[in-house]
């Protein structure tokens, strides 16, 4: 997310107009304590909307939640699950509805949480937590029709501004689109209309959640048919073009000239990760890596080398399982070369994204992943929270967790190595150039429980996550790590889903460990 001050989030909070008049704004009520609070030593507020004002009523939900106290004990880690669970379907489902010039195009716009706006990843994302509750059904009022709308929405925006990450409602709304003062003075190349448009910077893994977006809908629905009736495969064809154009060097290999970029960024900013180095170029990248370059990272900070390796494997791995759907409408061609470009990512990213390091004072050396490279040879040894990140490559299915250049890259990460972990007394973590220094992301410790088998690791986590919400109970961007009552973003709908999936992910794997007391 960009970072907005706070005077321009409660202009936006204004923008936001709640589905009946006496509907409390969201964003205001996520910051204040509702009652009955939970019964542990964390006394977490009950932050679901009321009935009449949430976004998307789904009675599969409603059983799971109920449900919910006969596998989780502990009465806030019950609590926590219950209010962050449903907050998408619960508050961020703006509107859902069919595509003017076709009345069989279901249309979903989702927003982030406290900006009013459509981001591709995190739509992608908060939609996946809802994955286990995915069945397949042609209805409109179903969750499979909310996974449709997504992605012919997606579809839309990837065909209008294939560079862009976060838009603006569709026409069909009425809703009309939100200003955003922080890009008044972008200048990007190729140019895009703000009525489309909330922000254009171009991050590889707004292309690649489309296309796990994608793959997650086919493998839950097996609707194979839903994918050659609208704009799919034009927005596929436009990714794959859009990617292929971000392999090109800084210089042509030929005429040893500047090679003219096919993006641009710059901005008027103080922020130097708000900006692109040499007039919106980006640090130049070397020829033949055979890697995508991404001008920001899913933090929407700007890329320091742009071979972003965790942004390269997700839309390797992703590029790999739509290419299966693309298969099943007989688009045989244009499977084959899904594939094969994934093929070559993946041996680009096992070629050049490995570094080997010291790993000791006695001269031996491990291998990690590097989480950019410039592909002359700089590196730069770090992660951050946000996904795709170097701790989630098992969890995006990029491999498997077990893999020894992973479990080295994450050991790495999860300590003072890793210039982003953010270590204090209350909470350590990852964190994100985004919030700076000392700020840990529960959206980390959360990854790293899924990422675990280790039960002291997951109950530590898990009580370090218990002990960051400020007794709101929603789980915030990113909290200090000394100091609990100083956090960021009251309503972020992504990580909330994404700690309530973790939560059911546990419940299959460590169903004891639920059955423990955090107090
Ligand atoms: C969800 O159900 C409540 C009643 O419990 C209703 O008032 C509300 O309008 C419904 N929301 C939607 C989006 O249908
Ligand atoms: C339908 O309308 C949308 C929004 O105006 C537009 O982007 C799209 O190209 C149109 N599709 C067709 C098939 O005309
Ligand atoms: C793909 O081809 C098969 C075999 O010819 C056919 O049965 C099926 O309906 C086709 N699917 C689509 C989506 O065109
Ligand atoms: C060198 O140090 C590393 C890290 O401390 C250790 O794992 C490795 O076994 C050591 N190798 C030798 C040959 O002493």
């Amino acid at each position: 997310m960009i970072r907005l001050s706070t005077q321009l989030l409660v202009v936006l909070a204004h923008v936001y107009t709640a589905s009946s008049q006496s509907c409390p704004d969201y964003s205001t009520y996520s910051k204040t304590r509702h009652e009955p609070f939970s019964s542990g030593r964390y006394a977490l507020s009950s932050a679901r909307p009321p009935p009449e004002c949430r976004t998307f009523n789904s009675s599969a939900l409603e059983s799971l939640l109920q449900s919910a106290s006969d596998t989780i004990a502990d009465p806030d880690l019950l609590r926590l699950f219950q209010n962050t669970y449903p907050n998408t379907l619960d508050t961020a489902i703006k509107w859902h509805g069919f595509a003017a010039n076709n009345s069989e195009e279901e249309l979903t716009f989702i927003i982030t949480g406290d900006i009013n706006a459509m981001w591709l990843r995190d739509s992608a994302n908060q939609l996946q937590s809802y994955l286990p509750l995915l069945e397949p059904s042609p209805d409109f009022i179903s969750l499979a029709s909310l996974f449709r709308g997504a992605i012919n929405l997606q579809s839309r925006y990837i065909l209008t501004s294939p560079f862009c990450n976060s838009f603006q409602p569709p026409p069909e709304s009425g809703l009309g689109p939100s200003p955003n003062p922080a890009s008044d003075s972008d200048i990007v190349f190729p140019p895009y209309s703000p009525d489309q448009v909330f922000e254009c910077k171009y991050e590889l893994d707004s292309l690649a959640s489309f296309l796990q977006l994608s793959t997650e809908y086919h493998e839950a629905t097996h609707d194979s048919s839903f994918f050659s009736k609208f704009s799919w495969l034009e927005a596929v064809k436009t990714i794959l073009a859009t990617a292929k154009a971000m392999t090109a060097p800084t210089y042509s290999p030929i005429t040893n000239r500047p090679l003219s970029s096919p993006y641009t960024f710059t901005r008027k900013t103080t922020r130097s990760t708000e900006t692109l180095p040499n007039d919106g170029l980006g640090h130049p990248v070397s020829p033949t890596t055979g890697l995508i370059r991404s001008a920001f990272r899913p933090s929407d900070d700007s890329t320091t080398y742009q071979f972003l390796i965790p942004s390269n494997m997700l839309f390797c791995r992703y590029l790999a399982s739509a290419s299966l759907i693309a298969s099943a409408i007989n688009q045989s061609s244009l499977a084959s070369e899904m594939m094969d470009f994934s093929n070559s990512l993946r041996q680009a990213i096992q070629t050049h994204g490995v570094v080997s390091i010291p790993s000791g004072d006695n001269g031996t050396t491990e291998k990690v992943y590097a989480y950019e490279i410039d592909g002359f040879g700089s590196s730069l040894l770090q992660d951050d929270a946000n996904l795709p990140s170097l701790l989630s490559a098992p969890v995006m299915g990029y491999l498997g967790a077990a893999d020894p250049i992973y479990t080295a890259t994450r050991n790495r990460v999860l300590s003072t190595k890793n210039p982003y972990y953010a270590h204090g007394e209350l909470l350590k973590g990852v964190g994100s150039a985004h919030t700076g220094p000392g700020k840990v992301w529960p959206m980390s410790l959360i990854v790293q429980i899924m990422t675990s088998e280790d039960d002291d690791e997951i109950r530590g986590a898990l009580k370090e996550i218990l002990q960051s919400t400020d007794g709101l109970g929603l789980i915030h961007e990113s909290v200090d790590g000394w100091d609990g009552s100083k956090w960021t973003r009251e309503w972020f709908g992504w990580v909330n889903g994404l700690f309530g999936g973790m939560v059911l992910d546990l419940g299959r794997r460590k169903p004891e460990v639920l059955k423990e007391s955090f107090q």
